[in-house]
Order: C-alpha cells, then sequence, then structure tokens
C-alpha cells in the first residue's frame, strides 16, 4: 500500500461511505481510503455491520440510510457488492439452466437491492460528490460475445439502466453530480475464483486503485455512463 494515495476531486476531509465493504474489491477501497490523508471518514456497511444492510432485506436499505442521515452528506459513495454464485447458486451455461429462484436472488442482490440503495443513499450524497457502483463487463448487450450467465448478465445490464436513468435525473436536479457505473476488471475475489477467467484475475487492491483514480479523474460529464477501469468506456 502506498502512503501517497490522496483523491483530490471530494474536497479536504471528505466522508466516503462503502456498502460491500467486506467483500474483496469494499475491503481495499476502504483500505485505500483509510490511507487517503484527505479522507475523514470511511463508514463501511454489509450485511454484518452495525447497521446492517442486506440487499435482500429492503427495509434494512432504508434503515441503514435513515441511521447513517445524522453523519450526511457523504462526498463519495461506493456500491461494491454483488453476487455471481454461491452454494446453491451456480452461472446458467444454458437456458435450460434457468431456475427461477436463482434469478430471483441474483436480481435482488445485483438490481433491485442497488435501485433502493440509489433511493435510499443518493439524498445522502453531497451535490458535488460522486457515487459509483459496480457493474461487470458481462452485463455489456453490445459486448456479449460468448453468452452464458444469463440471471448474471441481466441483472448487471439492468442495473446498468437504473444508474443511466437516475443520472439523467441528477444532470437536471444536482448537475454537478458524477454517478458512475465501473467495471473492475477481473479481480482475485471469491466472486471470481471458481472461473476460468480468474487465472487472469488481478488483485483487489490495484483494481480499488484504478478505479478510484478514475472516479477521481472523471467529471460530472461522464456522469451516467459505464467505464472500464481503465478508463475505456464501454458499450451499454
Ligand atoms: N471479481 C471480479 O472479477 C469482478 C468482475 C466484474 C465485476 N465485479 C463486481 O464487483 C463487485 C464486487 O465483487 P468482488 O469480486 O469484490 O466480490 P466478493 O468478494 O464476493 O464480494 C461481494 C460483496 O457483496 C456482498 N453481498 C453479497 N450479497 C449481499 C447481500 N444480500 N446484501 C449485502 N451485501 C451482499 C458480500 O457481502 P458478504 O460478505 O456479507 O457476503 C460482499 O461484501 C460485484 O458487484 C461484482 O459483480 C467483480
Amino acid at each position: 500500500m502506498n502512503s501517497s494515495f490522496r483523491m483530490n476531486s471530494l474536497g479536504e476531509g471528505y466522508r466516503a461511505l462503502v456498502i460491500g465493504a467486506s467483500g474483496a474489491l469494499g475491503a481495499a477501497f476502504c483500505e485505500w481510503l483509510n490511507e487517503d490523508p484527505g479522507c475523514s471518514v470511511v463508514r463501511e456497511l454489509g450485511r454484518n455491520s452495525v447497521p446492517g444492510l442486506d440487499l435482500e432485506k429492503p427495509d434494512s436499505i432504508a434503515s441503514a440510510a435513515a441511521e447513517l442521515a445524522e453523519e450526511a452528506p457523504y462526498q463519495l459513495i461506493l456500491h461494491a457488492a454483488g453476487l455471481l454464485h454461491r452454494e446453491d447458486i451456480k452461472p446458467e451455461k444454458s437456458y435450460t439452466s434457468i431456475e427461477a429462484d436463482a434469478l430471483q436472488a441474483i436480481f435482488q442482490v445485483n438490481t433491485l437491492g442497488p435501485a433502493l440503495v440509489l433511493r435510499h443513499f443518493l439524498p445522502l450524497l453531497d451535490p458535488r460528490g460522486a457515487m459509483a457502483m459496480l457493474c461487470a463487463k458481462v452485463g455489456s448487450i453490445g459486448d456479449n460475445r460468448l453468452g452464458g450467465w444469463y440471471a448474471y448478465r441481466a441483472s448487471k445490464a439492468a442495473l446498468n439502466m437504473l444508474i443511466k436513468t437516475a443520472a439523467i435525473e441528477l444532470a437536471r436536479t444536482r448537475p454537478q453530480t458524477r454517478l458512475l457505473s465501473l467495471h473492475p476488471g477481473t479481480v482475485i475475489s471469491g466472486l471470481s475464483q471458481p472461473f476460468k477467467g480468474a487465472c487472469a484475475a488481478r488483485p483487489a487492491s490495484l483494481a480499488a486503485r484504478e478505479l478510484l483514480s478514475l472516479i477521481d479523474r472523471l467529471a460530472p460529464a461522464d456522469s451516467g455512463n459505464f467505464f472500464a477501469y481503465n478508463a475505456e468506456r464501454l458499450p451499454w
């Protein structure tokens, strides 16, 4: 970890909030932000934090936001939670494997929960601040070359629609706000570990630093767009 890390676009003493702070990328974000002398507070949220935020329990999203409103505004909000697989859920290789329960769970965590995060946490964001949500390149419809992973792909494509729609509204009401959809690249984590691409995965610490530095460089005019960690604009 390099102690010279500093974000410049959020003001001195900026306050940060990380949702999904227990994950590989979420924890790496928190480490970098704790290193930044310009950051005064890093609030970590997740299923096991106090207050707790469980994307499968919509009431917990509203109540966590209500509790954290006392400390608002935050200049940086990062949403680093997501679900690709768990014990009872495997990414589908074929449409013949689509299961209602798995589809529902993946959409709840990757799309419906984040929609409520937008609803309840955007009011806590400083109008000159930045909120970034981790999406995935496999959620790009234009870039879908391989097929498979039906639920995950569709849930992330729908997440992008929510982000884009909210960014249009924010451009009218709070034009200095940045709301971004970010692809971290393939990163070493529990989420990527079982899959073929994982052998080319980068450490979460590196990816988190690249993403934070990208957020720092992006302007309000970039709000509502989908970017990879290397600043490449990704197609919807
Ligand atoms: N790793 C990659 O290669 C890669 C590539 C593209 C995109 N992404 C995206 O990057 C984000 C972070 O992924 P990661 O690699 O850091 O994965 P990870 O290490 O598995 O972390 C996932 C995070 O999501 C949280 N989460 C899962 N279900 C939740 C729920 N119901 N309520 C609240 N939090 C929940 C987990 O919390 P618990 O600790 O409580 O389970 C954990 O904090 C995800 O959105 C993922 O889709 C990752």
